[in-house]
């Protein structure tokens, strides 16, 4: 156990070895009479990307802004890289970026200058951030829009610029705040490229969203927020759908699905004469039974997956994981 370091193709975590880069324990956060953490416990792992899913309301705003020691907890403690940031705010912003849900935009300011004046706000020394600014500005390409006032930007390029804002001082850990909604398909493959790379570079990223299908491209693993508590943390690989429940496909044919469905004794609901909801395990079964029915002179339109991994795997979780 000395050198793990064989099995494992990536650059060295940020973290000392075997110590998670973020873990929480019991921690609590109220405001009056909402508890927006409570008791919340959550370990995980260096180098790969979270994404922080759970519904509008269920606490992950206040836990990435205590994480980026912007906010106390009332209870319990939080570590990032082993620095706790209520103790210590200011060294956790070294090592943190973070990327808020909503930024204020300094309108008159343009690209180049809002990075610049970021990377003044975190410290870099002075001869260092023009070079800084270009350089994110290549990343994020937004080279083009240097010069172009912060206000002419559309949404999804300000979101780019928020992130270049969030990376200027190069952080190990990358705390990210709902960046996907609200942006188009491509704008959403421009964010996910952007966050691979920065686990490219051995970055810890912490990605929030509501709509579980948002992240499920760029994250590695998934923490499930649920009233203040964290539910429960899966490799995305490995979630809870894949091993305890098939997926559901939703078939719709020209003329009646039913006497086909009932002869092949599949698992199945009816919707309608023409439509039904199939249990299936598999993509090949799913090709399969299409194949079937369709030799059985069934006229098949549509035969569609409904939901994704991390919406079947949200769902298992609720109806089975109340007590
Ligand atoms: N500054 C605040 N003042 C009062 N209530 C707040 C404040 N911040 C968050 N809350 C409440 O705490 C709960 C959790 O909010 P939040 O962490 O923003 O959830 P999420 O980001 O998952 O939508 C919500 O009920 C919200 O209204
Ligand atoms: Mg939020």
């Amino acid at each position: 156990m000395s050198d793990s370091s064989t099995a494992i193709t990536m650059p060295p975590p940020p973290s000392p070895d075997g110590m998670p880069a973020i873990r929480t324990e019991g921690l609590g956060r109220s405001f009056g009479s909402v508890h927006a953490l409570n008791g919340f416990d959550v370990s995980l792992p260096a180098g790969e990307v979270c994404a922080l899913v759970g519904p509008n309301g269920s606490g992950k705003t206040t836990l990435l802004l205590i994480l980026a020691g912007l906010l106390g907890p009332d209870r319990g403690t939080a570590s990032l890289g082993g620095i706790n940031p209520t103790d210590h705010p200011f060294e956790v912003h070294r090592i943190v970026g973070w990327m808020p849900d909503f930024f204020g935009t300094y309108d008159d300011l343009t690209s180049f200058e809002y990075l610049e004046l970021f990377g003044a706000a975190y410290k870099l020394p002075v001869n260092q951030r023009a070079p800084r600014a270009r350089e994110l500005l290549h990343l994020v390409g937004l080279e083009p829009l240097a010069s172009s006032p912060v206000h002419t930007l559309s949404r999804g390029q300000k979101q780019r610029l928020g992130f270049a804002r969030s990376i200027v001082h190069s952080p190990t850990i990358l705390l990210l705040d709902e960046p996907a909604s609200g942006l188009d398909p491509r704008a959403r493959i421009e964010l996910r490229d952007l966050v691979r790379r920065q686990k490219r570079d051995g970055v810890t990223v912490v990605i929030s969203s509501h709509i579980l299908t948002e992240l499920e491209e760029m994250s590695d693993i998934v923490a499930f927020v649920d009233r203040g508590t964290c539910r429960g943390v899966y490799p995305l690989a490995e979630l809870p759908s894949t091993s305890t429940m098939g997926r559901r496909y939703r078939l719709r044919a020209l003329g009646s699905v039913e006497p086909a469905l009932g002869a092949l004794g599949c698992t199945w609901e009816r919707v309608s004469d023409e439509r039904a909801v199939v249990e299936i395990a598999t993509e090949e079964a799913a090709a399969d039974l299409v194949a079937q029915l369709v030799a059985r002179s069934v006229r098949v339109v549509e035969m569609t997956p409904i939901g994704g991994g991390l919406e079947d795997a949200f769902l298992a979780m609720d109806q089975g994981g109340r007590s």
